[in-house]
């Protein structure tokens, strides 16, 4: 099962790495995430699936030069990413690692606090994970993971899930996604964290057309399986889907509304 879930995530990940940055709403949801974490400078963080770096990048300007941020991720091409971004911007406080989140290449206690943003439903045992994330945190060290809420996206979602079934296409879709507060605060006390809170938040964005809802909608997981339709076909699908979207526009443009959950914990003194 986990080396079924890592061949989907490394094949989607992949063709999706050069174009990723084009997704607002995980940027959205890792810059609150940097918020939450209260990080310090000369902190010590590891930012666990950490795709193009952008939660990685954000955080090594806070916790500045005497800290450091690691980035850990399972597809090589999106750490390329990551890595191309920090050089192009001079960063020297960040690292890149390729390895999978419930098997971590660090002795224990060595980080200050651990980080994963919209990366935690991909894992098969999240249980697991927790507990190697928490022993390589330090004591009294901090965890904080994001995921997307019930009723994240509702009605943009349903049309494009009619959509998708109207095309015959199959998406690939994280296989523990934990959209109840309660499961993410059960993960953590489960995995003997202490102070243990969970925020509910809902964040809308707007696109101005519906151009800019497909180049969001096609930089995401359902890529690989537009990829799969003759090039016809997927023009249909496009036009198809944005007369529906369009009719969505409100004066502010086509909106979207982030459901996200913020699980944060500290590991025992
Ligand atoms: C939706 S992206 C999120 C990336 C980034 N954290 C962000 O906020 O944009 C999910 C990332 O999780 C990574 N991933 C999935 N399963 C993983 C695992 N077992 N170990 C490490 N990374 C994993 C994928 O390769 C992908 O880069």
């Amino acid at each position: 099962m986990a080396g079924d879930v890592q061949a989907q995530v490394k094949d989607t990940y992949r063709e999706l790495a050069s174009d990723y940055d084009n997704v607002r709403f995980v940027r959205i949801c890792a810059s609150r995430l940097v918020d939450l974490t209260q990080l310090q400078p000369g902190e010590s963080v590891l930012d666990v699936a950490t795709g193009t770096g952008h939660l990685a990048l954000a955080a090594a300007q806070v916790v500045g030069p005497t800290g450091k941020v690691t980035g850990l991720d399972l597809t090589k091409e999106m750490l390329e990413q990551a890595r191309r971004k920090a050089d192009a911007k001079g960063v020297t406080n960040a690292e890149w690692r390729e390895g999978d989140a419930e098997r971590l290449p660090f002795p224990d206690a060595t980080f200050d606090a651990v980080i994963c943003s919209s990366g935690i439903f991909f894992l098969p045992n999240q249980l697991a994970a927790l507990r190697e994330w928490g022993r390589v945190l330090k004591p009294g060290g901090r965890v904080i993971f994001s995921t997307f809420g019930k009723d994240n996206n509702q009605y943009l979602a349903e049309l494009a899930k009619q959509w998708q079934e109207r095309y015959g296409l199959t998406v690939f879709e994280a296989p523990t996604p934990l959209p109840d507060p309660n499961q993410c605060r059960r993960l953590l006390v489960d995995a003997d964290f202490t102070d243990v809170q969970v925020l509910s938040e809902r964040h809308d964005y707007y696109f101005s057309n519906g151009d800019e809802f497909w180049t969001e909608f096609s930089s995401t997981h359902v890529r690989s399986a537009l990829a799969k339709l003759s090039a016809e076909r997927r023009a249909q699908f496009r036009k198809d889907l944005l007369t529906d979207v369009e009719k969505l526009a409100r004066p502010q443009g086509i909106c979207r509304t982030l459901a996200l959950n913020f699980a944060l914990g500290r590991k025992r003194q």
